[in-house]
C-alpha cells in the first residue's frame, strides 16, 4: 500500500512518524488546515492590491516584453523585487492589455516575503520553521515567494517539471511550500504530483547563460505520469513539495479564481550557484522563517 500524504495539519508545524514517512515515500504532504482562512483572504486583498498599483506602462514592460530580451531582463532581476507578471495573451502587437488589468496577472514574485508587511508576516512562524526543520531543510532559507492567480477561464496549465530545474544548490535542497488562498478543484487547476517521483533524477536544469537563459537536459528518463494524483485542497491547506518531486496544474476552466501563494526555501549550508536566475542584492540577504 502507498504510504499516506494527507494528513490534518500538525499544529507546531512539527512532522510525526507517520507524516515523515509519508513525506519521505511519496515526496509531498498535503497538510489540512495549515493556514486560517482569513490569513489567506488577508494575502489575497493585499495581492489584488499590488496588482492594483501595478502600471504595466510605467514599469516598461509593454515596450520591453516585445524587445528581445526584454521579457527575460525583466524576470531575471525580479529575485529581489515586487513584480507582476501579465498572463502570455494579455498584451495584443501595441502593447494594449486585451482583458482587464484584474485579470491580466498571472503571479507576482519573486520577493513578497521580504519586501510586504502582509506577506512577510504570512511567511515567517515557529509552526512554518519547525516544519521546514522537519523536511531536512537544517537552516531553512526562505528564497522566494509567489503569488499564483490562475485567473478564471484563462489562467494557463503548469506542465510537468522539478522546482530544482529553476532553483539549484548543491546538493539539492529546494523545498516548496504551496498554500492554497482558495479551494483548489479539479476543475480550477489544483495541483498533480508523481508519489514516489522525486527519487528519480533531475531532468533538466535552467540557468544563467551570458546575458540571456539556458535550459540544459540533464536525464531523459520521462515523468511517469500516468501514476499521478490530483491533489484538490480547501483554502488553507498546505501541500509541501520536494525539489525534485514532478508536478503540474491544469488550466482554470472554471468561472472561479485559485489563488495560490508558495515560498520557496533553500539549506543555507549547501552551495548556491552563481548562474541561478534568481540572484539578490547582497543588501536583501536570505532569511529562515522565524519571525
Ligand atoms: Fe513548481
Amino acid at each position: 500500500m502507498n504510504a499516506p500524504f494527507q494528513f490534518p495539519a500538525p499544529e507546531d508545524g512539527r512532522l510525526d512518524a507517520g507524516m515523515q514517512a509519508g513525506y519521505a515515500a511519496n515526496g509531498f504532504l498535503l497538510l489540512e488546515g495549515f493556514a486560517e482562512a482569513k490569513a489567506c483572504d488577508a494575502l489575497s486583498a493585499r495581492a489584488l492590491e499590488i496588482v492594483e498599483a501595478f502600471d504595466p506602462k510605467a514599469a516598461g514592460i509593454f515596450s520591453s516584453v516585445r524587445e528581445a530580451g526584454g521579457r527575460d531582463e525583466y524576470f531575471k532581476t525580479s529575485g529581489d523585487k515586487i513584480r507582476c507578471f501579465l498572463e502570455d495573451e494579455a498584451l495584443d502587437a501595441r502593447g494594449d492589455l486585451t482583458v482587464p488589468k484584474s485579470r491580466s496577472v498571472n503571479k507576482i514574485g519573486h520577493a513578497l516575503h521580504d519586501l510586504d508587511p502582509v506577506f512577510e508576516a504570512f511567511s515567517h512562524s515557529d509552526k512554518l520553521a519547525n516544519l521546514a526543520t522537519d523536511v531536512g531543510l537544517a537552516d531553512a532559507r526562505i528564497l522566494q515567494s509567489m503569488i499564483i492567480f490562475k485567473p478564471p477561464r484563462i489562467g494557463g496549465e503548469v506542465t510537468w517539471h522539478q522546482d530544482a530545474t529553476y532553483l539549484r544548490t548543491e546538493p539539492d535542497s529546494v523545498t516548496g511550500f504551496w498554500f492554497a488562498l482558495q479551494d483548489a478543484t479539479l476543475d480550477n487547476g489544483c495541483l498533480q504530483a508523481i508519489p514516489g517521483g522525486h527519487l528519480g533524477p533531475l531532468r533538466s536544469r535552467f540557468r544563467r547563460d551570458g546575458g540571456g537563459m539556458a535550459q540544459d537536459t540533464l536525464d531523459e528518463t520521462p515523468f511517469e505520469t500516468q501514476g499521478a494524483v490530483d491533489l484538490p485542497a480547501s483554502k488553507g491547506d498546505l501541500v509541501v513539495l520536494h525539489g525534485r518531486l514532478p508536478h503540474a496544474s491544469t488550466a482554470n476552466r472554471s468561472d472561479r479564481a485559485r489563488h495560490a501563494y508558495t515560498l520557496h526555501a533553500i539549506d543555507g549550508t549547501c552551495d548556491y550557484p552563481a548562474d541561478n536566475w534568481l540572484q539578490r542584492a547582497p543588501e536583501l540577504p536570505l532569511r529562515g522563517f522565524a519571525p
